[in-house]
């Protein structure tokens, strides 16, 4: 049986981390009601205690949401976070409180100044002071990717033991590799009493650009929620983007034995919106959501296409709500492209005046980065002047 796996967008809290990008309570609205729908099982609205805007964030967007989708709330390991956190959230259907703290040597000596047994009592503490004001809290494990296997296991099994529904191993600094990173959430399955019972949730991000690989990976080593953002947006390198897991998850769903409830239709519009709310532009070759992502350019790629879309294609663009696959026209497109295009543009002619048109084709392209429908259509009037 498929294995369903929860998407948690962090677009508004980890996404809006991303330097520029921050975004005010209307702006949030607007992106809580693109995520709703894509149907994402739950929205991390943003950080409480960090500001009042964002309180006021995380209170509206919790008043949007009613049961579509859990809202949750981000916290540190601290009382006074916490509190601020379910305030926030009193008027939402599917309250979560996301609280943690760092579980890494480095987080633990140098950043909290805290000892290793310390790091476990207030792991234990967190989740136990959320879940007397919520029954639904999500512990993170900050650093996880850098932390020892067996105490990250120790530390987890106290978040469980304390009451965590849901437990969430990131890879905060993007350090790990998809294969150790996948024995590392193999390890939990192993070691851990109760990880069945809870959702274990991977949060990666991209330092080494392989954050959609390691997510991947948490994946088909028993992760059952991902967390991601759209554009992949987040702090430094970013985060997962949540069109790439979720067609990653979609193309090898069936080898992976899962599946996600994610609307992709949506992706196309929410990967706009977000570029146009935070200002952040999409690199065009950026996966799924990029202006390249489903265009071809070169002739042997486009003689394939033409033939069989499937041939350099693995996903439907209308799949995305991305429209249609694209021909571009440049000096390395072939003689059935610019027939195709031609003859979209109402235009046909016979073998030898093909020949001719494509020899002047590729003398226009050598010059031009691409080659638009106007200068065809210079290129045809100005072959019917000469014939
Ligand atoms: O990257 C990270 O560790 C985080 C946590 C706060 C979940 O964003
Ligand atoms: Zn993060």
């Amino acid at each position: 049986m498929s294995r369903k796996i929860a998407i948690f967008d962090t677009t508004l809290r980890d996404g809006e981390q991303s330097p520029g990008c921050s975004m005010n309570t209307e702006e949030k609205l607007v992106i809580a009601r693109q995520l709703l729908r894509l149907h994402v099982d739950a929205i991390e609205a943003g950080f409480p205690v960090s500001s009042p805007g964002d309180f006021e964030s995380v209170r509206r967007i919790a008043e949007l949401v009613g049961d579509s989708a859990s809202v949750v709330a981000l916290s540190r390991a601290v009382d006074g976070d916490i509190d601020a956190a379910a305030e926030a959230l009193r008027g939402a259907q599917r309250p979560r409180i996301h609280t943690g703290l760092g579980v890494s040597t480095s987080h633990m000596r140098d950043k909290l100044r805290i000892s290793p047994d310390e790091c476990v009592e207030r792991a234990a503490h967190c989740v136990r002071y959320a879940r007397n004001l919520c029954d639904d809290v999500q512990f993170y494990a900050e650093d996880a990717g850098r932390s020892d296997y067996a105490f990250l296991a120790r530390v987890v099994q106290a978040a469980i033991d304390a009451g965590a529904t849901v437990v969430n191993i990131p890879d905060t600094t993007g350090f790990s590799l998809p294969e150790e990173f996948g024995a590392r959430i193999a390890y939990l399955m192993e070691h851990v009493d109760g990880i069945d019972d809870v959702t274990l949730s991977v949060h990666c991000h991209n330092d080494l650009g392989l954050a959609t690989a390691l997510s991947l990976a948490g994946v088909a080593a028993g992760a059952t929620q991902v967390e991601c953002t759209i554009n992949g947006l987040g702090e430094r390198a970013g985060n997962t983007a949540m069109e790439e897991v979720v067609m990653g998850i979609r193309v090898h769903g069936d080898a992976l034995g899962v599946h996600t409830d994610v609307d992709a239709r949506g992706f196309a519009m929410a990967s706009r919106l977000v570029s146009s709310v935070t200002g952040m532009v999409v690199q065009p070759n950026k996966a799924i959501v990029g202006a390249n992502a489903f265009a071809h350019s070169s002739g042997i790629h486009q003689d394939g296409v033409l033939k069989d879309r499937s041939t350099y294609e693995i996903i439907d663009p209308r799949e995305v709500g991305a429209g249609a696959s694209r021909i571009v026209l440049t000096a390395r497109s072939g003689h059935s492209a610019l027939k195709q295009r031609l003859s979209d543009l109402g235009y046909t002619f016979d073998d030898e005046t093909m020949s001719v048109l494509y020899r002047r084709f590729l003398e226009i392209a050598d010059h031009k980065k691409e080659v638009y429908d106007e200068d065809l259509e210079s290129l045809v009037n100005e072959n019917a002047r000469e014939v």
